[in-house]
């Protein structure tokens, strides 16, 4: 068995999109009611991670593990992998028209959590989430992203995070087309509207988050791998220094290229 309390495990983890390794080898322990960060430049393969994790079809692992909680995620599908607990916010279409943001939560959350809340029940539980989060009411009647702006969806997926209470909630650049108010609002969503051992995984560009997300630790990715991992005081770093000093140290730029 593996260690009780490891919430999720990733080791050695490879993956290709078509003929190309993206992946080369990541490591990631996260533990119950802790919150991580991925940084890292562009391309360096944080989304993919994201993706993989999913179980994105197109992203295919040729080696290492994913557990959760003991159990390989690696052979679940996406939807088993969401009932377990996994919440990516952008494995959700973006777009369905004809589909109101209501129903799609309610159909998601009776999927995930087996249960059979009926449209009053629902409603009932997802207004208190959209008043936190300051979402106004008449979104719940509107089709799912459709015309939403970048902020709102945003801020719709965190309302989705809110509802499905996941175990584990992976957050892609959630912070990336916020305006102040809305980041402290999701922000606040996150660190409020989980339950106290549920785990999130935040991948963002900028530290800015991190002072309303307080991370218990700050990985960076380059080329593929987790290179460093510290506290808060690492993403200030990378605020400051950027990343060459450690494409220096990690990357493959220095080398011969075949
Ligand atoms: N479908 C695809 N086909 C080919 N290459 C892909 C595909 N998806 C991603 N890649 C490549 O994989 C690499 C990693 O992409 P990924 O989206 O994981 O980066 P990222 O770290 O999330 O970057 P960013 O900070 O810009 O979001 C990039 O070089 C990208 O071009
Ligand atoms: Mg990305």
């Amino acid at each position: 068995m593996t260690e009780k309390n490891g919430l999720l495990t990733v080791e050695n983890l490879k993956v290709k999109i078509g003929d190309k390794e993206i992946l080369k080898g990541v490591d990631l322990k996260i533990g119950p009611g802790e919150v991580h960060a991925i940084m890292g430049p562009n391309g360096t393969g944080k989304s993919t991670l994201a993706y993989a994790l999913a179980g994105k079809s197109s992203y295919e692992v040729t080696s290492g593990s994913v557990t959760m909680e003991g159990e390989n995620v690696l052979e679940m599908s996406p939807d088993e992998r969401a009932r377990k607990g996994l919440f990516l916010a952008f494995q959700y279409p973006s777009e369905v028209p004809g589909v109101t943001v209501d129903n799609f939560l309610r159909v998601a959350y009776n999927t995930i959590k087996k249960e059979e809340l009926s449209i009053w029940e629902f409603r009932n539980l997802l207004k208190e989430k959209m008043e936190f989060l300051k979402i106004d009411e008449s979104f719940s009647g509107r089709y799912l992203n459709e015309g939403f702006s970048g902020g709102e969806k945003k801020r719709n997926e965190i309302l989705q995070m809110a509802v499905l209470q996941p175990k584990l909630a992976v957050l892609d650049e959630t912070d990336s087309g916020l305006d102040i108010d809305a980041l402290q609002i999701v922000a606040k969503g996150v660190n409020e509207l989980l339950p106290e051992d549920s785990s999130v995984l935040v991948i963002t560009h900028y530290q800015r988050i991190l002072r309303y997300i307080k991370p218990d630790f700050v990985h960076v990715m380059i080329e593929g791998r987790i290179v460093e991992t510290g506290g808060g005081e690492l993403a200030e770093k990378l605020e400051e220094k950027g990343y060459d000093w450690l494409k220096e140290k990690y990357g493959e730029s220095g080398k011969d290229s075949d």
